[in-house]
């Protein structure tokens, strides 16, 4: 199915090449004005300036052509040379039609599609997730869904911190508490035990005191880098022991990142581009792309027209250890060497933005991309309602899972308020108020610009009026029960027809998903599928507004409006679901 824009376009151009104009000025747009006109053209104001002639002419010239088209309602000139173009009902009937049963809502399936891996979660070994996580799970887990959708091969990676400084800290702090175990007997050969003699919450309670400790004590940090530098180099005790640290730690992960319904593909970590750092060194510095700098080994990023200072990349301190940015770059060989990406998408804090600035100029240097377009997508943070870093009261930041529970008890209370699914089983009011509660997180999360920081508010989130997560669900499991009495009733569903005011609003508005999904895929902007789903819904409540459905007693036209309803369920649903939403059965 062609969008309607692409196709009025099309009718547009047509129009201004027999004008004797180039069809490419045709390019037709929703209109800003939907008070005067559903579309409009502003081309033929371009098109005058190119070729010094009257806009108003060119304008009249096209118009004419278009009056003469029966699917137009209305065809007018504003002001200079604009030109608003109105659809007839039957033309946006006759759309509506060509996509009122497609599984895809009329969305193009792209093919071929892309390759594109998508680099979010972040999440560092014995650092329980936090709320500083969330923006980046949220966040790409929606653009990996929309990217699915479009009809793209999409690689999802949590890009696991289990490497560097913080594993040599950790390490001897376990060594300190437990020196008898034998990962820390150079003599013992294993093999080593096979549970972990650590827990998540050990590591959440030994790695602060680690780094606090190699903070105020020199010794401690020169133990740590020690410590560091042999399991990096392959000490098998302490491989042994890093291995423990990783599974607890994988598995507590998993079971947070599957409580916000959120799957990756790989559980890939900064370890594994660590083999591929020694060889991709020693290439660069047989290409001539690395050179040596005071001791250690640098690829030169500064670019003419710089605004500010651009040190080199270190590939290799002078010490010989490996640094975030090295691990980085070693990363994209093993992500081209595995799938070969066309895109690779950063979802990490723009806080960042200087440290991918410098991976992506070495990258590129080097060309160890491939094909690959390498992309920071940067977030804004989460601040509490003092304006600052959401914290909890004591200033920790506030773990995921507590975030999680919070949300959904916050959720269970707006339920009882309102009294929604007050007589159903406990079982079921939970499994809402879960719902709910996720809704309420993730739709917060995405409605605001992914740069803009937003404030945390569980109160105002969870809200089932205005524009939240919450009010999504509920309008969206309104109109399935409203289809569930309807099928109960033996009402049929007829093809779908725009008659009035409110069904030509949301019929404009079904028309737009391509579009829609378009915007939010190039700008990477879940933000404008919340807008679209909050238009869809209250387009349904104006449409809900003004016709009786069920009432209707002519069967055609009660018909047509339960096919409408539905397509208005469908985008709903698909929508909430690229932003990680489900809806209930009931509420
Ligand atoms: N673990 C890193 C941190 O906590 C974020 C990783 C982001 N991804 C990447 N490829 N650098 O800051």
């Amino acid at each position: 199915m062609p969008q309607l824009t692409q196709d009025l376009s099309v009718l547009v151009g047509a129009a201004f090449l027999e004008a004797g104009v180039e069809a490419n000025y045709g390019v037709v747009q929703r209109s800003d004005r939907p008070d005067l006109a559903q579309f409009q053209c502003n081309g033929a104001l371009a098109a005058a300036k190119a070729a010094k002639a009257n806009p108003r002419a060119i304008a009249e010239n096209v118009t004419a052509r278009l009056k003469e088209d029966p699917r137009f309602a209305k065809v007018e000139i504003a002001g200079p040379g604009f030109i608003n173009l109105t659809l007839t009902d039957q033309a946006l009937t006759d759309h509506l039609r060509t996509f009122a049963d497609d599984r895809r809502c009329g969305v193009p399936l792209r093919s071929p599609g892309q390759v594109v891996i998508i680099d979010f979660v972040g999440v560092n070994i014995a650092k329980a997730m936090h709320v500083g996580h969330l923006r980046s799970t949220i966040i790409g887990d929606c653009l990996q869904r929309l990217f699915r959708f479009a009809g793209d091969t999409v690689y999802s990676d949590v890009h696991f911190g289990d490497w560097g400084l913080q594993m040599g800290q950790l390490i001897t702090e376990v060594e300190r508490e437990l020196p008898q175990l034998p990962y820390f007997d150079p003599a013992y050969s294993g093999p080593y035990p096979e549970t972990s003699p650590v827990t998540t919450d050990d590591l959440e309670v030994l790695y602060p005191r680690a780094s606090a400790a190699c903070k105020a004590d020199a010794d401690r940090l020169n133990q740590a880098r020690q410590a560091t530098a042999d399991l990096q180099t392959g000490r098998p005790g302490y491989r042994a022991l890093w291995r423990h640290f990783q599974n607890v730690s994988i598995e507590t992960v998993k079971r947070e990142l599957a409580s916000l319904g959120v799957h990756p593909d790989w559980w890939k970590g900064e370890s594994d581009a660590d083999p591929l750092v020694e060889p991709m060194v020693n290439d660069l510095q047989m290409r001539g792309v690395a050179v040596e700098s005071e001791g250690a080994l640098v690829v030169p990023i500064d670019q003419e027209g710089d605004k500010k200072e651009m040190p080199p990349l270190i590939v290799r301190k002078s010490d010989g250890g490996a640094l975030y940015e090295t691990t980085d770059l070693a990363t994209i060989i093993d992500r081209v060497r595995e799938v070969d990406p066309d895109q690779i998408l950063y979802v990490v804090d723009q806080r960042q933005s200087d440290h991918f600035e410098r991976v992506f100029r070495a990258s590129r240097k080097a060309a160890l991309n491939g094909k690959a377009h390498l992309e920071h997508v940067a977030f804004g943070t989460v601040n509490g309602t003092d304006g600052k870093p959401y914290k909890t009261r004591s200033g920790d930041s506030v773990k995921l899972f507590d975030l999680i529970a919070q949300a959904q008890d916050e959720a269970r209370q707006r339920l009882d308020e309102q009294g929604i699914a007050g007589s159903y089983s406990s079982e079921e009011r939970d499994a809402i108020a879960n719902a709910v509660g996720l809704a309420a997180i993730k739709f917060a999360d995405l409605t605001n610009y992914r740069t803009t920081n937003y404030i945390f508010d569980l109160v105002r989130f969870t809200r089932f009026e205005g524009e939240t997560g919450p009010y999504l669900q509920y309008q969206a499991v309104r109109i399935k029960s409203l289809l569930r009495r309807a099928e109960e009733q033996g009402f049929a569903v007829a093809p779908v027809m725009v008659t009035s005011a409110s069904e030509r609003e949301l019929a404009l508005s079904l028309s737009r998903l391509p579009d829609v999904l378009a915007q939010a895929e190039s700008r990477r902007a879940p933000n404008v599928l919340c807008d679209f789903a909050f238009e869809l819904a209250q387009g349904f409540s104006r449409f809900y507004g003004e016709h009786h459905i069920m009432s209707e007693p002519v069967p055609e036209a009660r018909g047509a409006r339960l096919a409408l309803c539905r397509m208005v369920l469908d985008q709903l649903t698909l929508v909430l679901g690229l932003l990680g939403i489900t809806i209930p059965e009931r509420m």
